[in-house]
């Protein structure tokens, strides 16, 4: 066997994007750092995210309605603490933002204040942005700070294959000692070791084939983290953004929920509206309100898309505010200044995710998991607009205090085995891979999208065991690519999903099923948590086993 170089940091962060950078950049400077990125460093969610962070920046807003907004549109399963912790530390966050240099709105051209925008759930404009390109603003601002210190690498095409823990090798102390990671350019996998590993490798909403998300949410950390032994909870909630770019050349391209927030209207093909039959909010209903009556209208209708409107506001207006938005659908022929767009539901977000506490620990010691993988309490049944942004600067401040408070304490793991290929090959059949990703994302957005029953959940199931079978073999004997380990990823976490959706027996917020079409008031609300359980011989944990009903949810606010 070649032996390598293995990689030796403080701590490692899988992940570039909101969470794992400022996760990083809030550790202190002493700190030696690793930051990997499975494609380009910018590539990820963050990047593309429009509308903006929520925080309350204004005093005829309070923490207390920011909270309240909070939990109802988490329709009964947020955690009170999660959300009072995420809600207080909003505007310290944001502050950390402004002073890093991003360049947020301004209410006007000479006004200090920053302009704050709508989305729906929200009682109150708090929504601090830049123009509808927050996500690139924030994410630059991320990127070029973290290159200016010399305390941290960066490792662009470097994506991450497993966590190795001292389990894997023998032991008893069920802690995170580093990762196997996949260098792309050299097509060779080396060893990271580290004192504190962290998951910041965000969500997983391509496991289903229509969604507003980058290629990289693959769901990656939250299956590494599955197998390595820690619980991952609610991952029934895929939520399902309601307004995507209808156009056969746009893909992924979203229109923000900020449009409905500045007036922008939900029409059928005929210019009616229709949101008012569902909700007395309206186009700003909570998002699993939004994207459920478009459904019920596309199926209703036999259409293909519905309408958003946001012509009736000046241009100028539209231009300023919505740049983007504006230029995208020009490209494409669309005047949103003149004419409404075409859009439908997609899948953007997952609000389940690896279970943490408030300071984004793990099941397994020295991980940490913050960002979109993690499952904090913060979102409960249905995140609310612009509530994710914040988590991941929240939970990164967060897990770098108590990183840091901890360094000293904790030695560097000793050298680990290196990645044994003696057993595979080349792979002969690439498109297994391919054919099995098209059916993995197609069966999950027919059987397990926006309403779900227990016959397609079932039928999804099956499915999803044939092919995390055939993956498994594939994976034994072959050598790894990007590709494969995506997949195999997915459909792990797909399993997991259809796992959790067949476990709750009611609808409630994104989890919507003809079966229970009514939330079960008549238990305390749960969540629904999945335990990984060990192999007979103890060496591993199995993908599948028990399932278990977890606690009880104190809904009282704190
Ligand atoms: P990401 O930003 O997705 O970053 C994931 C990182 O992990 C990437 O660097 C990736 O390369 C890396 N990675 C993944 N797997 C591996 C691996 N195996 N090995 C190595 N690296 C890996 N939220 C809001 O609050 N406000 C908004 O306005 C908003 N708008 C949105 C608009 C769009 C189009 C989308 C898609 C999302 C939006 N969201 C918004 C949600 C929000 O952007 C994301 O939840 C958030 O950015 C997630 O950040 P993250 O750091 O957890 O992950
Ligand atoms: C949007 O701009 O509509 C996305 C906001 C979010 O996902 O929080």
């Amino acid at each position: 066997m070649v032996m390598h170089t293995q990689h030796q940091y403080d701590v490692l962060v899988i992940g570039s994007g909101a969470a794992g950078l400022t996760l990083a950049l809030r550790l202190p400077a002493h700190t030696r750092i690793a930051v990997l990125a499975k494609g380009p460093v910018q590539e990820g969610s963050t990047f593309y995210a429009q509308g903006g962070i929520s925080a309350v920046m204004d005093s005829r807003d309070s923490i207390e309605s920011h909270i309240e907004d909070t939990m109802r549109a988490g329709a009964g399963l947020c955690d009170p603490e999660a959300v009072r912790f995420t809600v207080e530390r909003g505007p310290e966050a944001v502050q950390w933002l402004i002073e890093l240099g991003v360049p947020f709105t301004r209410k006007d051209k000479r006004s200090r204040d920053f302009h704050l925008t709508r989305e729906g759930g929200h009682r109150h404009r708090r929504i601090i942005h830049a123009a509808d390109a927050t996500g690139k603003a924030v994410e630059t601002s991320l990127i070029g700070e973290a290159r200016r210190r010399d305390n941290i690498d960066l490792f662009e095409q470097h994506i991450a294959v497993d966590l190795i823990t001292d389990e894997r090798l023998g032991g008893r102390q069920h802690r995170c000692l580093g990762a196997y990671v996949l260098d792309r350019g050299k097509g060779r996998v080396e060893v990271f070791r580290a004192r504190f590993v962290t998951l910041a490798t965000g969500g997983a909403s391509k496991v289903y084939l229509y969604t507003s998300n980058p290629d990289t949410s693959t769901g990656d950390g939250i299956a590494m983290a599955w197998r390595a032994g820690c619980r991952v909870a609610n991952m029934e909630f895929n939520q399902f953004h309601p307004t995507c770019l209808y156009h056969p050349q746009a893909k992924s391209f979203l229109v923000t929920e900020a449009v409905r927030g500045e007036g922008g209207k939900l029409l059928l093909p005929d210019g009616k509206p229709f949101m008012q039959r569902f909700d007395s909010r309206a186009e700003l209903a909570p998002r699993d309100i939004v994207a459920r009556a478009i459904d019920h209208e596309m199926k209703r209708l036999g259409i293909d898309h519905v309408l958003l409107d946001i012509s009736h506001k000046p241009a100028a207006f539209i231009r300023e505010h919505f740049p983007t938005v504006y230029q995208r659908c020009l490209e494409l022929g669309i005047d949103i200044t003149r004419e409404p767009i075409p859009v439908v539901p997609a899948a953007h977000y997952t609000c389940g995710g690896v279970r943490t506490d408030l300071h984004g620990r793990s099941d397994v010691e020295g991980l940490y998991v913050i960002g979109e993988a993690a499952c904090t309490g913060l979102h409960g049944a249905n995140r609310m607009a612009s509530n994710s942004l914040l988590e991941c600067l929240v939970f990164a401040t967060s897990a770098a205090g108590d990183i840091s408070a901890r360094l000293e304490q904790v030695a560097m793991p000793p050298e680990l085995p290196e990645w044994d290929e003696s057993q595979v090959t080349d792979s002969d059949e690439e498109v297994v891979v391919s054919h099995n990703w098209e059916e993995l994302r197609r069966f999950m957005w027919d059987y397990v999208g926006i309403v779900r029953t227990d016959k397609r959940l079932q039928r999804a199931r099956r499915r999803v065991e044939l092919l995390e079978l055939e993956i498994q073999e594939y994976y034994g004997n072959f050598r790894v690519t990007n590709d494969l380990l995506e997949l195999r990823n997915l459909v792990q976490v797909a399993e997991l999903i259809i796992r959790s959706a067949q476990m709750r027996k009611e609808s409630r917020g994104l989890h919507y099923t003809l079966d229970y079409p009514e939330p079960d008031d008549s238990r305390p609300p749960s969540d629904t948590v999945l335990v990984p359980q060990r192999n007979e011989d103890g060496s591993q944990h199995v993908a599948v086993d028990k399932v278990e009903q977890l606690s009880v949810v104190d809904l009282k606010p704190s």
